[in-house]
Formats: C-alpha cells, structure tokens, sequence
C-alpha cells in the first residue's frame, strides 16, 4: 500500500526506516498531473530501489509571473492511486508553506548550462528548479533520483548541479515516454485542443526527420537548424520557440557534429508551450 505524507519530518522518519531495514532509497521528483512519463520513472525506481519515494508538489518558484502556476493541473487523489498501481512506496505531497514556511533567501543557481532553450525563453525557471530539487535531495536524501529525457535541459542541470555540489546521490535519466503516434507525453498536453493536439504532432515529425538526414550523412548543424524550424514553422498552429542542435551536457550551440548532439525543440500551441528532443550519436567507425 502507497502512504501519503505531506510534512518534512513524516517523509525523513519513513525514509529513515526503509533504510535502517537495509532499502535504497529512489526519489522520482514531479509536479503531480501523473501520466504515464511519469510512470516510466516509477517503474524504473521500482526496479532499481527497494524503496521508492514519489514527491509532487507544483513548486511556485520556477513558473514565471505570466506563466501557468495558477491552472496548472492538480489531481492529487487519482496521482496517489497511479503511484500505488506502480508500486511506488511513499507519496511526498507538502503544501507551499511546508516547503517554503518564509520566501526564500537562498537559491541554487547553475550558470551557462541554462542561458539557452528553456533558459533564455523562461528566465528564473531554472533557478527555481534547481532550489527545489535541492530541497528534495535534503529532505528525503535519496541514493538515486530520477529524472526525464523529455526535459533534456533539466536532467543536464540537475546533473551538473550534483557534481559541482557533491550531493551523495546518482542521478538517473529515462527515456522520454510517448503518445503511440509519437506525441511525447507532458502535463500540459491537456491544455490542448483537439486540433492542437493533432498540429503538435509536427514537434515529433520535425525531430524524426532531422534524424533521418543526419542517418543519411548530413553534418552541417545549420541545414539541421533550417529543417527544423521549416517543418515547425510550416504547420499554421505551432508558433515556434527554439529549434536547435546542441551539446546534450553544456545545452550550447554546436559548430560541427562530432559524438553526441541533440536536437531541441520548443513551440506554443493556443496557451500549451510544449518542448522535446532526440539524441543523435555519431556511429563510431
Ligand atoms: P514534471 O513536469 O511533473 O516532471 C517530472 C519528471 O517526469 C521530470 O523528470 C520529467 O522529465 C519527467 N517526464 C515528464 N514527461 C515525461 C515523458 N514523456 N517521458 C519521460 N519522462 C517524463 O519536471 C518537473 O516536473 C519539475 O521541474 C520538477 C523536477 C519536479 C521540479 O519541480
């Protein structure tokens, strides 16, 4: 049976526990509106832990003022139930004042890595990310924490910010989940109308085809760029973002494709911003 906690001390006494009863701790950090994304990480903790800690909590400092806070989906009840059906152990699900009793004054803060993308289209986002993460690892101090390809660029700074800060825990990435028609599954794909949802599926479309001509021998980063924001810019629903191809860890521009790049993208369909990615390894001769 799933318990659900909603105090810093409730979650450190039961962590405490599993551990003095020999478990390793995972922690799958999420803003709850759980879909199956979500439950690939589950399931990836269950798998690797014996003890699995889910927290949910919509964390106000990395939405900015404009931004989605106020409607974003909260559906506690059903995210507990989907918790318990993947075996999770403990749901962590504090209110604003549990985790931040006064406003803040200490932030953590990981530079250049979040200049670019989701950085620069949404300043203090990941600011307000990486605080919170860092909260979480304090709090419930988990072996390992598990984290979404989907959003490349935060698993980048998440990792970065546990080298550079010596937090004692591995960070995991899984594999972003789709849609069977290769939709990548988000929260905020409920935003959408059915028309957008059908026009978003030109994010998916526009990454598999930049695949296919870097498969084909392409090497020039900026033909990637023009199909990439061609295809996006050509379906009258999307308006784009950002249509990249980057250094999956510093999350920069690259000259040359040499090693692994990834292909970004972000675009706005009616209100819903929706983001994803594909990885391209080079195939070593
Ligand atoms: P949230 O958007 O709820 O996502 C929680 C985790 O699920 C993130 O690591 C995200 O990358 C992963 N995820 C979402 N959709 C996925 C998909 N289709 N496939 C695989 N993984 C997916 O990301 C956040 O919350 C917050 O920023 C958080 C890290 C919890 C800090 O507040």
């Amino acid at each position: 049976m799933v318990q659900l906690v909603h105090t810093i001390k409730a979650v450190r006494d039961a962590v405490a526990d599993a551990r003095r009863r020999g478990l390793k701790a995972g922690l799958v950090p999420t803003m709850g509106a759980l879909h199956d994304g979500h439950g690939s990480l589950i399931e990836a903790a269950r798998r690797e832990c014996g003890y699995v800690v889910v927290s949910i909590f919509v964390n106000p400092l990395q939405f900015g003022p404009t931004e989605d806070y106020d409607r974003y989906p909260r559906t506690l009840e059903r995210d507990v139930a989907y918790c318990g059906e993947k075996g999770a152990d403990l749901v962590f699900a504090p209110e604003v004042r549990e985790m931040y009793p006064s406003p803040s004054l200490t932030f953590v803060s990981v530079e250049k890595i979040t200049d670019t993308l989701c950085g620069a289209s949404r300043p203090g986002h990941f600011r307000g990310v990486a605080t919170v993460v860092s909260k979480l690892f304090n709090i419930v101090l988990p072996d390992v924490a598990y984290f979404g390809q989907k959003d490349a660029q935060q698993a980048a700074v998440i990792k970065r910010m546990v080298s550079d800060l010596n937090f004692p825990l591995t960070v995991a990435v899984v594999p972003t989940f789709r849609e069977p028609d290769g939709l990548a599954m988000s929260s905020r794909n409920r935003y959408l109308s059915k028309e957008d949802r059908q026009a978003a599926l030109v994010l998916y479309r526009s990454l598999q085809g930049a695949m296919s001509l870097l498969e084909h021998g392409e090497r020039r980063p900026d033909v990637i760029r023009s199909y990439l924001r061609s295809t996006i810019e050509a379906e009258p629903r999307a308006r784009l973002d950002y249509a990249d191809v980057v250094d999956p860890e510093t999350m920069q521009p690259v000259t040359e494709i040499e090693g692994d790049v990834l292909l970004v993208v972000a675009a706005y369909f009616g209100e819903a911003r929706l983001i994803d990615n594909m990885l391209f390894s080079l195939p070593v001769r």
